[in-house]
């Protein structure tokens, strides 16, 4: 085993598998009613070419399961008395035209979000265009790339033809769109041309925000590194069209596991202190540390592990559109999508750091081989609340949704890149929220590559609670049932905040009487 002072521990990162190296062949990729929308056409699908989009043209719908599209002829606005406009119209007029400053791009926005005139404000875009960048680049700003953005956004009622099902509540769907879709989509979150999206009382509430007003909003810097990483991503895939799918399911779990009684065995771990889920968890699948809304406040202020991953592989804030809040056994998995920017600093030290060029090879259905799924934790305010019982069984059943892959043999299945699940914002505790996981995983035959993002003594304490554990064969079962009686016995009639006896000196003592 490697030295005590290393960066690493437990199972090399080379005995984890990753894709495409260990999945099995896809089977052709196929529009299938009520289960997989695919908007392009697969049969034009080849490497390195931009895909032709399904149906040729658009099919307007305005209805309760479809994303209601800004270029939709039901779209309606009231100009002068009780005459009604088409939106669309007003949106093309109102951005195509010539932006000489940030208040150009501010006033063509609200010429059709009129509503909001008093409430938005765009001192950030301001700022932004003022104060951060140089006058050349400024320049190219205003003559080329917003130009460029608003042909990306009006293209819309040519690329995305076929009406996108809304991801509800209680449905498992997959959406396959190109990454041109994509992009374009997002062109209009830019300039926050979806209808219905502008506030939280309509018929939206239990979706994310995807109309971009929030990010304009204020003048933290953070919000300029923000736009800075976005404006990165448009200029990329106005520069150089890309020419891969990407795949988004929603997913639910209908029958947890029987956890009390699984006799499954432990799999392998890799714990790191160095490195991150995103850099050095190629090919496995990796968890992106959600809210409910998916996304959280990437749109927003929020600036932390999911909102960074949204910003740099930005293809994931489509998502936004169409995903209702996940319910407690739901998931998103998100397949192909391509980091465009580099960072450097986390939270309130981010910053955009450059293009970045993906290397990630595609697979058949041209997706990157890049798997994000979103999982919202629990948020705890209490440390104790945790590890009750319900708390525990939520928590270990999300993780097994998003791990889980029913059909597919272990052997097929990349490793978890994972890492603090839960306890930055959302207050869990590290070491037992990464047994949860390491459960969650070998349930699902998979195993882990944990990222403790610079903690070297949490590694320490995982990866040895880890090999004691599987010396001593202790099951998925026996060690749930342990977690469970760490309950019952420390923590239900705890009066302080904090148990007297952790977790881990708890799981030693009790099962040191296990021969290993
Ligand atoms: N790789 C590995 N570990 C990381 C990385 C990374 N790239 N980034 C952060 N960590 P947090 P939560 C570690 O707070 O508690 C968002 O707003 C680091 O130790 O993002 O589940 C969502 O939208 C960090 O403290 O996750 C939700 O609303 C820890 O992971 C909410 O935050 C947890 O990161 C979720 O909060």
């Amino acid at each position: 085993s490697p030295p005590y002072d290393s960066k690493w521990l437990g199972s090399p990162i080379s005995d984890l598998r990753r894709m495409p190296q260990c999945g099995r062949p896809l089977p052709p990729l196929k529009n299938i009613p009520d289960h997989h929308t695919v908007m392009i056409r697969t049969d034009l699908l080849q490497t390195g070419k931009v895909p032709v989009p399904y149906p040729n043209k658009f099919r307007d719908t305005w209805d309760e399961v479809h994303v209601k599209m800004p270029c939709s002829k039901s779209s309606l606005f009231p100009v002068g008395n009780q005459e009604l406009q088409e939106r669309w119209e007003l949106i093309q007029k109102a951005l195509n035209r010539e932006f000489c400053s940030s208040h150009d791009v501010k006033n063509a926005i609200l010429k059709y979000n009129v509503a909001h005139a008093k409430r938005w404000d765009f001192t950030v875009l301001h700022l932004f265009c003022n104060k951060d960048l140089e006058p050349e680049v400024v320049h190219h700003l205003f003559r080329s790339l917003l130009p460029e953005m608003v042909q990306l956004a009006l293209s819309v009622s040519e690329l995305c033809n076929k009406p996108i099902p809304l991801l509800k509540e209680g449905v498992n769907h997959s959406i396959t769109l190109s990454q041109m879709q994509v992009a374009s989509l997002l062109a209009n979150a830019f300039f926050c041309t979806f209808p219905r999206r502008n506030s939280r009382k309509s018929e939206y509430s239990n979706y994310p925000d995807i109309n971009f007003y929030r990010l304009f909003e204020g003048s933290s810097p953070k919000k300029r590194e923000k736009l800075k990483t976005l404006l990165c991503y448009f200029r990329s895939v106005i520069e150089q069209k890309p020419t891969g799918l990407v795949t988004y399911t929603r997913k639910c779990l209908d029958r947890p596991p029987n956890w009390k009684n699984s006799q499954n065995q432990l799999t392998k771990l890799h714990i790191t202190c160095v490195g991150t889920i995103e850099d050095d968890g190629h090919g496995m699948l990796q968890v992106d540390f959600a809210n409910r809304f998916v996304g959280g406040g990437v749109t927003g202020s929020g600036l932390v592990q999911e909102e960074i991953r949204f910003l740099i592989n930005p293809e994931l804030i489509v998502s936004r559109l169409f995903t209702e809040a996940l319910l407690q056994n739901e998931c998103l998995i998100v397949t192909g999508t391509e980091q465009y920017s580099t960072y450097t600093g986390y939270a309130d030290s981010y910053l955009w750091d450059g293009k970045h060029q993906d290397k990630t090879p595609r697979d058949t259905w041209q997706r990157r081989c890049t798997e994000i799924v979103a999982m919202d934790a629990l948020k705890f305010r209490n440390f104790l609340e945790q590890f009750h019982p319900e708390k525990m069984n939520r928590e270990l059943n999300k993780a097994y949704c998003g791990f889980s892959r029913p059909g597919e043999r272990s052997q097929d299945l990349s490793a978890v890149a994972t890492g603090n699940w839960g306890c930055g914002v959302f207050g869990g505790d590290a070491r037992f929220k990464a047994l949860l996981q390491i459960l969650a995983a070998s349930e699902a035959g998979r195993d882990v590559a944990y990222f403790t993002f610079g903690d070297s003594v949490l590694m320490k304490d995982v990866y040895d609670m880890h090999y004691f554990l599987t010396q001593r064969h202790v099951s998925v079962g026996a060690l749930y049932s342990l977690l469970g009686q760490y309950y019952s016995s420390m923590c239900q009639s705890c009066f302080t905040r904090r148990p007297d006896i952790s977790l881990y000196s708890f799981i030693y003592q009790e099962a040191s009487s296990v021969s290993p």
